[in-house]
């Protein structure tokens, strides 16, 4: 068991003939899905990736990554959205929330790029100095605005430190085989370059070389990692609610936003999963939020967030149901300490596993909520690791297309993404005529 669902929280608020109702129309979405002629259809280029990936291109990308480590103290992954979240993610999923501060025989790893923050980059650049950098610079589109910003100014740094041709040998590209301003920028500098196949969308990217070379750099076994999805991938293939429960979490997603449980959040209890829980927030937001239509994304993690979020979870507008990845196992044990004085009245805690006691306030935590109204769905997940970190991936794509399409959406587009990027070249002044008419209609707005 890598992913178990624990349905046993949700029982007040589902029932038998809720399931029977939505499954034929999830059983549409799966012909819909395996037929490949739904929309979004020249988007599911995600399904084939755990057995179908490019041998070469990986082999070439596991080789980069050892290059990598051995040339550089700092690598830096530049990139936004589908070209930034899954690979923290994992990161901080496999190893560590703290990676960086970690002992290890790896380079520290930061983001940049995903934002447009002046003091972000500012204090990066003073983290950087006298330290060798390696740069990934990962975009499919090639055209994206924030990290164009930030490998503008990072190349021209190694350029000055390594000189050009040195600096060609420390920045890998990661963007589309031939289109776009970065692919032109790779073939003029002779950058080493790492494909993203046409046929994957940036949030179901993690697992093609858009993740896997800052994943392989952080000294993750990718080939774990895609097993794992290859493993999900099998587990998930049939048409069968009461037998997959990667179905039956997209049945119950839509069973529940019919009964007006329009947030779901993501909730876990190790700071470690809460960047797989930024990830899980694209991937769902950018799928089904469109057309009016949706459930909204959001995350926790707990305990901390009960001592701040808690208070509206379990008694706030009652709009809301919690999945909460249950961690089963732990590799770190930590007892706590017995004390002869009992000063701290901690006693009756002394001796059990801090996992255990961690485990036991999701158990309180799940019953509480659910008293309050709030339905728990839980995710059994049994342990951390690249394999389990691949198979999570695999369950929550193959989830958010089944949802999308039970729900009546494309879940491969994201349409509404384009308007803040189109009001702010026309401020900033971009060249072009459609540039220039918007400025004047927003300048009547200002
Ligand atoms: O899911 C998506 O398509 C987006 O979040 C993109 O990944 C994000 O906008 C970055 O795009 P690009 O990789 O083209 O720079």
């Amino acid at each position: 068991m890598t992913i178990r669902l624990n349905d046993k929280y949700l029982q007040n608020f589902i029932t038998a003939e809720d399931y029977a109702g939505i499954a034929p129309r999830i059983s549409d979405a799966h012909e819909t899905l395996v037929n490949k002629n739904g929309a979004g259809n020249d988007f599911l280029g995600w399904t084939e990736l755990p057995d179908g990936y490019d041998r070469e291109e990986i082999a070439r990308l596991v080789q980069a990554a050892e290059k990598i480590k051995k040339s550089c103290d700092v690598f830096i992954a530049i990139g936004i959205g589908g070209s930034y979240l899954g690979a923290r993610a994992a990161i901080e999923f496999c190893k560590s929330a703290r990676y960086n501060n970690l002992k290890k025989d790896t380079p520290d790893i930061y983001f940049s790029g995903n934002d447009i923050s002046a003091s972000n980059l500012a204090e990066l650049l003073e983290i950087y100095e006298g330290k060798d950098i390696c740069i990934n610079v990962i975009s499919k589109s090639g055209t994206t605005t924030e990290p164009a910003i930030s490998f503008r100014v990072f190349r021209e740094l190694l350029e000055k430190k390594y000189g050009k041709e040195g600096a060609a040998e420390r920045i890998f590209v990661t963007t589309d085989k031939a289109r776009g301003k970065l692919k032109e920028l790779a073939d003029a500098n002779g950058y080493e370059t790492f494909v993203v196949p046409d046929d994957v969308g940036g949030r179901f990217s993690v697992l093609t070389p858009v993740g896997l070379l800052p994943i392989a750099v952080a000294g993750i076994d990718v080939y774990d990692m895609l097993n794992g999805a290859l493993a999900s991938k099998k587990a998930y293939a049939e048409c069968d609610i009461e037998k997959n429960d990667c179905y039956k979490y997209a049945a119950i997603r839509n069973i529940l936003l019919e009964k007006g449980k329009s947030v779901e959040i993501l909730a876990t209890y190790e700071s470690s999963l809460a960047m797989t829980a930024e990830w899980w927030k694209q991937l769902y937001g950018e799928s089904e939020g469109k057309d009016k239509k949706g459930i909204f994304p959001a995350s926790v993690t707990f305990t901390t967030d009960l001592h701040s979020l808690g208070q509206f979870i379990q008694e706030g507008s009652r709009i809301m149901f919690e999945t909460v990845i249950d961690l089963v196992n732990s590799s770190d044990k930590m007892e706590i300490p017995y004390d002869e004085s009992n000063s701290d009245g901690l006693n009756f805690v002394a001796g059990k596993d801090l996992h255990y006691v961690n485990r036991t306030a999701f158990m309180a935590t799940a019953m509480a909520h659910v008293d309050g109204g709030v339905p728990n769905i839980v995710l059994e997940l049994e342990k951390r690791g690249a394999f389990e970190f691949g198979y999570l991936v695999y369950f929550f794509e193959l989830a958010c297309a089944i949802s999308g399409y039970t729900l009546g959406v494309n879940p491969f587009d994201q349409p509404g993404v384009e308007a803040y990027k189109k009001n702010m070249f026309a401020l900033l002044g971009k060249p072009g005529a459609e540039h220039e008419k918007l400025r004047d209609e927003l300048a009547k707005k200002m």
